[in-house]
């Protein structure tokens, strides 16, 4: 299979008024798409439409929009479900992101499940958002929290990994993709390795779901997690997926309308699933701008998406190391969608600061990932990430702009 054609490349670029801007009077090279992607002009139409002709609440109106919106909302319930290929709909929860879909888990799996003297296992190279809900679960109930080591390559040691799952733990909660180093943990064979010592698996799916197909009955996890942000669509919309077995036995994590059944003073009961976790009135907008970003995705092989992307990484790769003093952080085997770098004598904030000015976007700092930082002892990283609209031409702005920093910079 084929990498994308610079004409395929063009017209993936049309649909994405963002990367025809000038930035400082530069061409705009995007190359934050670890933080946020860009998203479809299609994404932002669907946006104005429910709000200019759609807009009402879902599931308590009896009048022509509401209904309207509810199907709409249903709907695109079923288009997430077939893209992770969940195997109902009502195995999916709206969410407003990753952060909040493992807040939700945390918070539900605390009343019944991870108890004084528990342990959940994470990896070294969480982002905060699967690490921090954890840590604080494991503080509130005097429960451990189990960190599997990343060898100098920044890929998980799957000794440890085996080593820790020998202590039991309740949970095993790993990230298919590091935010902040690029490397892809071998999510279905740690799912096996974990399920093998009885213990469920959360897969945040934040920066894979952008870059890789998933199926999350072949992956067999228990839970799956993403941002429909990263992935083309509207920010403030998320996802959490669970095995019905698991969301049958949760109890609810937030109150409020919608996901109650029958209310008294004394008394509530509460809704049928996935309703029962979706309280208050949710982000429609943003749940039909998900199902948009979805549609636009398929229009594209996600092999292809990937060969394209490690095109580009390889060529970035190339010309930045030959950058005096550049130094990768993170070269696991088996990478996707994002290069970490620092540059001896220099900060990397400094080179961010410059090449912004040179109309190139990059993240730099800890990128919500401070024991990596930590891990490979550094203050933080300059990095690039990419996504199926990035070209050649970026790759040759990206370099050139640090090029020209750290000249500036020594
Ligand atoms: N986790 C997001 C990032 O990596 C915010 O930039």
């Amino acid at each position: 299979m084929k990498p994308f054609a610079d004409n395929e490349i063009a017209e993936i670029r049309s649909h994405f008024p963002a990367l025809h801007q000038k930035v400082y009077g530069k061409p705009f090279v995007y190359l934050d798409n670890a933080a946020t992607t860009q998203k479809p002009q299609a994404v932002i139409d669907r946006l104005v439409a429910y709000y200019s002709l759609e807009n009402s609440n879902i599931h308590r109106g009896v009048h022509y929009l509401s209904q309207q919106a509810t199907q709409a909302y249903e709907d695109a319930r079923q288009t997430v479900a077939d893209f992770i290929n969940a195997s109902a709909a009502n195995q999916i929860i709206f969410t407003k992101g990753t952060t909040e879909s493992v807040n939700l888990l945390a918070g539900s799996l605390r009343q019944f499940y991870l108890l004084e003297g528990d342990a959940v296992l994470i990896t070294g190279m969480e982002h905060h958002s699967n690490l921090v809900p954890w840590q604080q679960v494991c503080k509130q109930n005097q429960a451990e929290l189990l960190v599997a080591a990343l060898n100098d390559k920044g890929e998980t040691d799957l000794d440890h990994f085996a080593e820790l799952l020998d202590k039991k733990p309740k949970l095993a909660a790993i990230t298919h993709i590091s935010n902040a180093l690029g490397s892809v943990n071998p999510v279905k064979e740690m799912i096996r390795m974990a399920h093998e010592k009885g213990v469920p698996v959360l897969v945040d799916g934040a920066q894979a779901v952008a870059h890789t197909s998933i199926d999350v009955q072949e992956l067999d996890c228990d839970f799956f997690v993403f941002s429909g942000h990263k992935m083309f669509g509207p920010m403030g919309i998320g996802v959490l997926y669970a095995k019905a077995f698991w969301l049958q036995k949760m109890p609810p994590w937030q109150f409020g309308g919608e996901m109650v059944d029958q209310v008294s003073f004394e008394e509530t009961t509460f809704n049928q699933l996935p309703f029962k976790f979706e309280a208050g009135t949710p982000n429609v907008a943003g749940v039909l701008g998900l199902k948009t970003a979805i549609d636009f995705l398929k229009q594209y092989d996600m092999e292809v998406i990937a060969k394209h992307e490690n095109q580009l990484m390889q060529q970035a790769l190339e010309k930045l190391l030959t950058i005096p003093g550049m130094r990768l952080i993170g070269e696991a085997e088996n990478r996707a969608g994002v290069i970490s770098f620092v540059v001896d004598g220099t900060h990397p904030s400094d080179i961010g600061t410059l090449v912004d000015k040179m109309g190139v976007a990059v993240r730099t700092g800890h990128h919500c990932a401070q024991p990596v930082m930590t891990r490979f002892d550094v203050p933080g990283t300059v990095r690039a990430s990419f996504a199926l609209y990035n070209s050649l031409a970026d790759v040759e702005g990206l370099f050139q702009a640090v090029k020209k920093a750290v000249m500036m910079l020594r």
